[in-house]
């Protein structure tokens, strides 16, 4: 309930739990704190930014801060600026790792996904600017997006045999025209003399913030903690796998997007791209 005359916002008989971009909040004060850092003046008056409450369950859930700025947006806004093609190689592995389960094949059988790989095509094709997944020779980009195909992903990537047959395809792509290509092996195995390289990160707690709000906008009902673990997770097997960890090539350049909006993250890139172009 905000009181106008004393710019009050009073919440009362709820449990609170109030999340920013970064961290949860425990507290009230920690909140107000956080909160001023955050506000703007809008024309007479002064006003929080990016601020949305959502009540579920019977309490009141404030969600604070800026919304999720993933390396795919950010990839695909920087495509369409420089006049790029924009390659999520992340997809690929999903329609992967999608066939296998709707096979049923398990993903520690790694002789059944050797036996099924020369089974599965993978192409891209693009409509209106977006990328979209055939998996022999169906549109699969609506049914690639959910955890279970995710964790699928990262389960069977680790195979050499999945890998090949990707990476040869990825290069392909990149031999024909510009591209932006995302994907944690491209600076170090796929395109290893790709002229300008970024290793994008985020912390764990942010990454996790940002899925949550998107599926919470989607009114899909998830826990923070199990987002992140899930998360911290999959980053170790991916940092850790014998084929092609993720880790940051040599000549990349860090951007951490933690504490950055997608605008900034645009730009802190562009500005990357363009001296060493020497533009
Ligand atoms: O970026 P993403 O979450 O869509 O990727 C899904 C999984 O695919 C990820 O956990 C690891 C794997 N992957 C990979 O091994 N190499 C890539 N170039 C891209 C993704």
């Amino acid at each position: 309930m905000a009181d106008e005359n004393n710019s009050i916002i009073r919440v009362e008989n709820v449990s609170m739990r109030f999340r920013m971009a970064n961290d949860r909040v425990t507290s009230i004060k920690e909140m107000v704190t956080k909160m001023l850092k955050r506000q703007v003046e809008y024309k007479d008056f002064w006003a929080l930014k990016n601020v949305s409450f959502d009540v579920k369950r019977g309490e009141v859930i404030g969600l604070i801060g800026r919304n999720g700025a993933g390396k795919s947006t950010i990839a695909k806004k920087l495509a369409k600026e420089l006049g790029f093609i924009y390659v999520d190689t992340g997809a690929m592995y999903r329609a992967m790792a999608y066939y296998f389960l709707t096979n049923g094949i398990a993903s520690s059988d790694e002789t059944k996904i050797a036996e099924a790989c020369p089974n599965v095509d993978v192409t891209i094709a693009y409509e209106n600017n977006e990328q979209q997944v055939i998996l022999n020779g169906k549109n699969v980009n609506g049914f690639i997006r959910t955890e279970e195909v995710g964790n699928m992903a990262s389960a069977t990537s680790v195979y050499p045999v999945v890998r090949t047959k990707l990476v040869e395809l990825q290069r392909k792509l990149a031999e024909s025209t510009d591209v932006i290509m995302d994907g944690r092996d491209i600076g170090t195995c796929v395109l290893p003399n790709a002229q300008v390289k970024i290793y994008l990160t985020a912390s764990s707690k942010t990454r996790a913030q940002r899925r949550y709000d998107e599926l919470t906008a989607k009114g899909v009902f998830c826990d923070f903690d199990e987002i992140e673990k899930d998360i911290i997770d999959r980053d170790y097997r991916d940092m850790h796998r014998e084929t092609s960890p993720l880790k940051q090539a040599e000549d990349a350049v860090l951007v951490d997007s933690s504490e950055m909006d997608i605008d900034e993250v645009v730009e802190a890139i562009r500005s990357i791209y363009e001296e060493k172009k020497g533009c």
